[in-house]
């Protein structure tokens, strides 16, 4: 049924960028205005609501068709994004100078109705989706849109970013294979996946590595040892050794950088690690690339760019259904909802029984267990 009250709705873009993102600002923008809809856009996340001062232009941004034209094929987000300063849990100084975390969802609330929208599509992860659901339960309409190059959010069989960069980590790990065999080295390749191991098993996999090392496998690093070492004997005097950010040694813990009030702590120094096990344990010469941020760049692939289209055009549909505290999500063929609150509540990881896992034991890859 159409709902006729919805004349303004804005969009956010928050937590990590993600190929993909333009695309579906895009295809909302389109798909709105062609209901006679205004569009806006928020400034990085909720910022440029919640903290208008920051933003001398202003912190909305009017999105016309002219502001969306040819940027589905660009990274990025037109909008911008942060993981930073997340109102649930905004970094708030007492008097006596010590932090906490305030909720400052209401302070949202009232500036979505100074500035009369009727309705929000919230596109990220599951930090971004799980603030969205706070503003569904206050009774603003949202629908979500999943993002996330770690493909770790429930109830969606993939969410967009991910296929780009798992595309991308096999590229660099094909370029590894003649550097690692030329030199009679072991390569380790870190990828970004926060704590689900999604990018490294299928670029690991995709890419013919020969160890993958995931969060939700713990590792022996003498087993990674004995299976280069194998190799050695058999004759392949290299190897490729692709490792989680998030993956940690039995009965260890994962490797943090840094943990800041109102942010997701910051993952960092497994591939390092992991690096100067193997070349201990094998004395072979072990050399360590890490990803990073370079898996968030670049345009998307396709199918991202599809995903992406479809997710904005459905998310747009959605509301016009009267629909709200829900994600568009993917449920091949379609594009179905689900609940945000069923799609926040828990993280997804690699189901130790799927398919690739399994395929990937059976072509002799070794998780290290
Ligand atoms: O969630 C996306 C992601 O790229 C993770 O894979 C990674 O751990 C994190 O974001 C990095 O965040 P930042 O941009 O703050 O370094």
């Amino acid at each position: 049924m159409a709902n006729n009250k919805i004349k303004r709705i804005a969009i956010s873009t928050g937590g990590g960028d993600a190929p993909g993102l333009n695309a579906v600002i895009r295809s909302v923008v389109v798909s709105a205005l062609n209901r006679g809809w205004e569009c806006v856009g928020i400034r990085d996340g909720y910022n440029g609501l919640f903290l208008p001062h920051l933003y001398p232009n202003g912190g909305l941004i009017d999105l016309t068709r002219d502001k969306v034209s040819g940027i589905t094929h660009l990274g990025g987000t037109i909008l911008g994004t942060t993981n930073k300063g997340n109102p649930l849990k905004y970094p708030t100084k007492r008097k006596d100078g010590t932090m906490y975390e305030k909720d400052r969802s209401d302070e949202l609330m009232r500036a979505f109705k100074k500035n009369k929208i009727d309705a929000l599509v919230a596109i990220g992860g599951d930090g971004s989706l799980t603030i969205a659901n706070e503003f569904a339960k206050k009774r603003l309409r949202v629908v979500g849109v999943p993002k996330t190059i770690d493909n770790d959010l429930d109830k969606t069989v993939i969410t967009f970013g991910f296929d780009t960069a798992v595309s991308f980590a096999t590229t660099c790990i094909d370029r590894l294979h003649s550097t690692a065999e030329a030199h009679q080295r072991v390569m380790v390749v870190e990828v970004m996946g926060r704590y689900a191991g999604w990018i490294a098993l299928n670029s690991g996999v995709s890419g013919t590595a020969d160890v993958i090392l995931i969060p939700e496998i713990p590792y022996d690093i003498q087993k990674v040892a004995q299976k280069i070492n194998d190799r050695e004997k058999r004759g392949s005097k290299f190897s490729i050794v692709v490792v989680a950010e998030g993956a940690k040694p039995k009965g260890g813990a994962v490797s943090v950088v840094s943990k800041e009030l109102g942010r997701a702590e910051r993952l960092g120094g497994a591939g390092e690690t992991v690096t100067k096990e193997i070349q201990a344990a094998t004395g072979k010469e072990t050399r360590c690339v890490v990803l990073g941020h370079l898996l968030r760049g670049g345009s998307p692939t396709t199918f991202d760019r599809l995903i992406s289209l479809r997710f904005g055009a459905a998310a747009v549909r959605a509301l016009d259904e009267g629909k709200s505290g829900i994600m568009v999500a993917l449920d091949p063929p379609t594009v179905r909802y689900v609940p945000l609150e069923q799609a926040t509540h828990r993280m997804k990881s690699v189901p130790l029984d799927c398919d690739t896992i399994l395929s990937a034991r059976d072509l002799g890859i070794s998780f290290g267990d």
